[in-house]
């Protein structure tokens, strides 16, 4: 049996076509059931629903033996015990800086401000900062970010943009471009090795759906 790791929402919507087109439908939707474990159209492979944060570490522990993780999530992750062989290049979007309209972020940096940046991406936010010789204390957030600077919790913050909408809504602007952002599908090296045969033609079909 095959395990593949999935999360609901935006990445089910656009990994669904994909995994239809791999001959791996889900018999149920997910979004209509509770149920964590459901079954595809092939019999020997099911996938498990999880927060799209966690779905590194079921492929990590052999939990799961792939699954779709967004550029993002394994950027914080780290990535280790994780083969990544195939940008499926859905839910694409960009991790940026972003401060309010009104907020002159290249003279608060040329200054040399210690600026309080608000983010759910710790790792990649300091790495970022430490790159750039930029003084920042982090404050880690779950959510919501754009809600931070308007209520003066942080100066700046490091999140996804897509439409731009968002920001838009809440005043905010892009200051700085950190990287592109596409999901993945990860695997874990022991099931690459002991479920080969298995895993092999799985990996070609997502490969022919991604160039359909
Ligand atoms: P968790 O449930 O673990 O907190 P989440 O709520 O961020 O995760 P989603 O919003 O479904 O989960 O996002 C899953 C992935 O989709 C992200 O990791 C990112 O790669 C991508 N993504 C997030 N926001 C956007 C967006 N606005 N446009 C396109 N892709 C996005
Ligand atoms: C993501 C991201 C931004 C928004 C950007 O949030 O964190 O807030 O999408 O998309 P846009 O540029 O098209 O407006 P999401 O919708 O996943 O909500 P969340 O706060 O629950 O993560």
């Amino acid at each position: 049996m095959i395990t593949l790791a999935l999360s609901k929402g935006r990445i089910y919507d656009e990994a669904g076509p994909l995994l239809a087109a791999a001959g791996l439908a889900l018999t149920e939707d997910p979004e209509a059931t509770r149920k964590l474990i459901l079954a595809t159209k092939r019999p020997d492979v099911r996938v498990i629903i999880v927060r799209a944060s966690d779905v590194p570490t079921y492929v990590q522990y052999g939990a799961a033996d792939l699954g779709v993780a967004g550029s993002d999530v394994l950027a914080e992750h780290g990535g280790q015990g994780l083969y990544q062989p195939l940008d499926l290049r859905i839910a694409r979007c960009r991790m940026v800086v972003a401060v309010p309209e009104g907020f002159d972020y290249a003279s608060a940096v040329k200054q040399g401000a210690r600026l309080r940046v608000a983010t759910k991406y710790i790792g990649t936010a300091r790495e970022h900062f430490a790159a750039k010789g930029v003084h920042v204390d982090l404050i880690h957030l779950y959510g919501s970010m754009e809600l931070a600077p308007l209520v003066g919790l942080a100066d700046a913050i490091v999140d996804l943009v897509d439409t731009g909408n968002t920001l838009r809504a809440n005043r905010l602007k892009v200051v700085e471009e950190i990287a592109p952002i596409s999901s993945r599908l990860v695997v874990n090296p022991a099931s690459m090795k002991l479920k080969r045969d298995e895993l092999a033609p799985i990996l070609e079909a997502f490969g022919k759906a991604i160039r359909g």
